[in-house]
């Protein structure tokens, strides 16, 4: 009997300084955490803006000399990381400001966890559960510098997630590092930095948001609280996402849609699932932009588990205030969103194809994600989703 009580690992993340103006107090929080020569790690379009600069020159006014590193891509390889490292111990930094969208806060957290590895980056990215059984054991915490995570998007969590996804170029694969002590100490969640983000890029993280509030909520673990944290993501999603879309100025929107970026990542402790799977080789063979390609897949891949998950979904649907509540209503309204917001319908509009598909289906059923869908699923699955995004038929 008291076997089948629930039992489980639950992790919270990270203080989180939320609102507007608060990225004035990224001295204080840098020091708050100990650090005396951050390293700011961006990306390089955003080390060109004003925002960069300011935040740097406030460091240095607080006499915190703060250096820049912003040698990433888009979807960053596991060589950025190692540069990173390599500028972080060279620089004499005793910590990181990881600031920007995913990529950015991703490549920061591994460079600061990199930094004071025995192992190099491929020895300790996963691709696989068994895989992170194997590298646990070879990664070092003693020493880890800390990190201040500052987001300039609202969807991709990694400002308070425990992972950063990076690529290995060998195989073309999205890797992970993950590890608990990869959440940031401190968390500047200030909704002014998102106001320049244009209404595509709003609409592909936002969907990125709703997906981790979607899929955790989805999986099958025994995590209740992320669930909780999930549904009120995925209200936030639907109330605010297309007026953060529509006007990229309005702060209220901004505000609640940062509010559902920190809840999906809240929620993503539990796990995600299938759409992540497939997702993944869209960004690491393709470079599709995370977002766009979940945002794609979402409707098919909630067509694929519905039956699996159809009370939950009709529980999402109640609380979601959709008309009929059932599978069916959370599924038309993925759709409307999508086209409120000008996601496109189909693969096709990404790029992908039907040969592209025969080589990605393997790789999402390998993905490590892919055991935290609520039903399993093969290769040929996930061929058969796919074609059916290139199709349009949900
Ligand atoms: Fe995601």
């Amino acid at each position: 009997m008291t076997d089948a009580l629930p039992r489980a690992d639950w992790s919270f993340p990270t203080r989180i300084r939320f609102g507007v103006g608060r990225i004035a107090e990224l001295p204080e929080a840098c020091r708050a955490l100990g650090m005396t020569r951050p390293l700011l790690v961006t990306d390089p379009g955003l080390a060109k803006l004003p925002m960069i600069a300011a935040a740097v020159a406030r460091n240095v006014a607080a006499r915190l000399p703060t250096a820049l590193f912003s040698g990433l891509r888009p979807n960053p390889l596991a060589e950025d990381v190692t540069r990173g490292a390599a500028a972080f111990k060279a620089g004499g930094h005793d910590g990181v400001i990881a600031f920007g969208g995913g990529s950015s806060l991703d490549t920061g957290k591994a460079i600061a966890f990199m930094a004071v590895q025995r192992y190099g980056i491929e020895e300790l990215t996963v691709a696989s559960f068994q895989d992170f059984q194997a590298a646990l054991p070879k990664i070092v915490t003693a020493g880890l510098a800390p990190v201040v995570s500052v987001a300039t998007t609202s969807g991709t969590g990694s400002e308070i997630g425990r992972s950063a996804a990076i690529i290995d170029p060998a195989t073309r694969t999205k890797k992970g590092l993950f590890h608990e002590r990869m959440m940031p100490g401190i968390c500047i969640a200030d909704p002014e930095l998102t106001a320049g983000l244009s209404p595509a890029l709003t609409a592909a993280v936002g969907m990125d948001a709703l997906s981790h509030s979607l899929e955790a909520y989805c999986c099958p673990f025994y995590h209740p609280i992320a669930e909780g944290a999930a549904l009120h993501g995925m209200a936030l999603v639907k109330e605010w996402l297309p007026r953060a879309v529509a006007d990229g100025r309005d702060l209220m929107a901004r505000s609640q849609m940062m509010t559902a970026s920190l809840a999906g990542a809240t929620a993503f402790q539990k796990g995600v699932g299938g759409l992540h799977a497939l997702s993944h080789p869209l960004s690491s063979v393709h470079d599709v932009h995370h977002g766009f390609g979940n945002a794609v897949l979402m409707p098919y891949m909630l067509a694929f588990n519905r039956k699996a998950i159809a009370d939950k979904l009709t529980a999402l649907a109640r609380y979601l205030d959709l008309p009929r509540p059932s599978p069916k209503a959370v599924i038309d309204w993925v759709l409307r969103l999508r086209e409120q917001i000008g996601i496109p319908h189909t693969l096709g509009a990404l790029g992908i194809t039907a040969e592209h598909a025969d080589v990605l289906a393997p790789m999402a059923a390998l993905d490590i994600v892919a055991g935290e869908n609520p039903v399993p699923f093969t290769a040929k699955d996930a061929r058969r989703i796919y074609a059916r995004a290139l199709a349009g038929r949900v």
